[in-house]
């Protein structure tokens, strides 16, 4: 028996496919520093643990499908804090944001229908689309550019009648681009102008340098009706596998109809949802403490990047990821070579080859993405290795 065309037209995560790989190479007693993967190593603040303990019922029974409702307001309060207003039964908490994607995509789109996303792009809105006979449609940006949105009529020229949804995080993995308002704004009037939903990942609203301005696609009211807007604890607060996220809209066909989803779910956990809670009652100077400690690292890779001949990068302004073009033949290979044949005093490096951020045949052959979640001093240990394996690897060009 064989499993159905669309599981065998879906491609294996980037992010976690090389992980056996990785895994035999630390059995053999490798050292392997973990840039694949955006799992930030910052402690979730102990509120979460302390909520859970202080848990006094008997029997963990279902939650509400939509959420908690103790949760809800939480979130609610935490968008009040950034001048976005939600009603409760505008908001539902999902399994992570992925859930939230995936429901998003189901609630905007139907099967034969388009999605428009900026690449490259986070690689699951393909992994969650595929499934559901979604096709991404891509917009090219380039690290030469800053991975800039291009002009309106040029976004224009990627619609067809199949076009039903704008998809894009902001600030966005893998390229760390923090879209400006005028962006924010085009992307609002290409929406208007051809009636498409906005699917707004702002799962990484935290993580913008360098005092650069953020825009929420929540803060344009002209919007409110197409937007559906994605967010989560697993960077926020570093609780990755709390498995919380939500998606909140102001259009209540959109949220009565992924309430029909989540019902059939049954419901997110309910301890995480109490821990969550908990969360959203931390002080601002968490977010300050968390936000200098990735800037910080951020420099580190990129000053390091800069420094390695061949290596051509942009500075990331937000999330903790750079897309790097390295001067190989494959950076798959590049990759696999690093895990499997390369060590430098018993230890190696791992990042997520970059092609599979891109639904352009043979777009980021040569590019990998680094996620910059490790400490300082690792950073720095990860991309003198990084520099090192580049001077021997056989796939090096000229
Ligand atoms: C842009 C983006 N959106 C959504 C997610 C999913 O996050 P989670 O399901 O852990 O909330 C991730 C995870 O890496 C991400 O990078």
């Amino acid at each position: 028996m064989k499993p159905s065309t669309r599981l065998s037209k879906m491609q294996e995560s980037p992010i976690r496919k090389l992980v056996p790989i990785a895994e035999k190479a630390k059995k053999s007693g490798k050292k392997i520093y973990h840039l694949n993967i955006g799992q930030p190593d910052i402690e979730t603040p102990a509120a979460f643990l302390e909520a859970i303990k202080s848990f006094d019922q008997k029997t963990i029974a279902y939650s509400f499908s939509q959420g908690e409702p103790s949760l809800i307001r939480a979130m609610i309060g935490y968008y009040e804090k950034h001048g976005i207003h939600f009603a409760e039964n505008e908001l539902l908490v999902t399994n992570g944001g992925s859930e939230a994607l995936l429901f998003s995509i189901i609630a905007t789109t139907d099967p034969g229908d388009e999605i428009l996303v900026p690449e490259p792009f986070y690689t699951n809105y393909n992994g969650f689309s595929l499934p559901v006979g979604v096709t991404v449609k891509p917009i090219t940006t380039s690290p030469m550019d800053g991975f800039r949105l291009p002009d309106l009529a040029t976004l224009e020229s990627y619609l067809t009648p199949k076009t039903k949804t704008v998809l894009l995080s902001n600030p966005g993995n893998p390229t760390g681009v923090v879209y400006t308002s005028d962006e924010v704004k085009r992307i609002a009037e290409l929406a208007i102008k051809h009636d498409l939903f906005i699917i707004a990942d702002e799962v990484y609203r935290e993580f913008v340098y360098d005092g650069f301005e953020y825009t929420s696609f929540a803060s344009v009211p002209e919007i409110e009706d197409r937007l559906l807007l994605v967010d989560s604890i697993s960077k926020r607060f570093s609780a990755c596998g709390a498995r919380i996220g939500l998606v909140a809209s102001k259009n209540h066909d959109i949220i009565s109809g992924i309430l029909k989803l989540c019902m059939s779910r049954l419901c997110v956990p309910t301890l995480e949802q109490i821990g969550a809670e908990a969360l959203y009652s931390v002080p601002q100077t968490y977010f300050d403490t968390v936000n200098t400690e990735y800037r910080a690292r951020r420099d580190i890779v990129y000053e390091a990047l800069n420094q390695i001949d061949g290596v051509v990068c942009e500075k990331p302004r937000g999330a903790f990821y750079v897309v790097a073009k390295l001067p190989v033949d494959d950076a798959e290979k590049f990759a696999i070579w690093l895990l499997e044949d390369y060590e430098n005093n018993g230890e190696s490096v791992m990042f997520a080859p970059a092609a599979g951020f891109y639904a352009t045949p043979g777009l980021g052959v040569d590019e990998v993405r680094i996620a910059y979640i490790l400490n300082q001093d690792s950073l720095k240990r990860a991309m003198a290795i990084l520099d090192a394996a580049l001077k021997v690897y056989p796939g090096r060009k000229k």
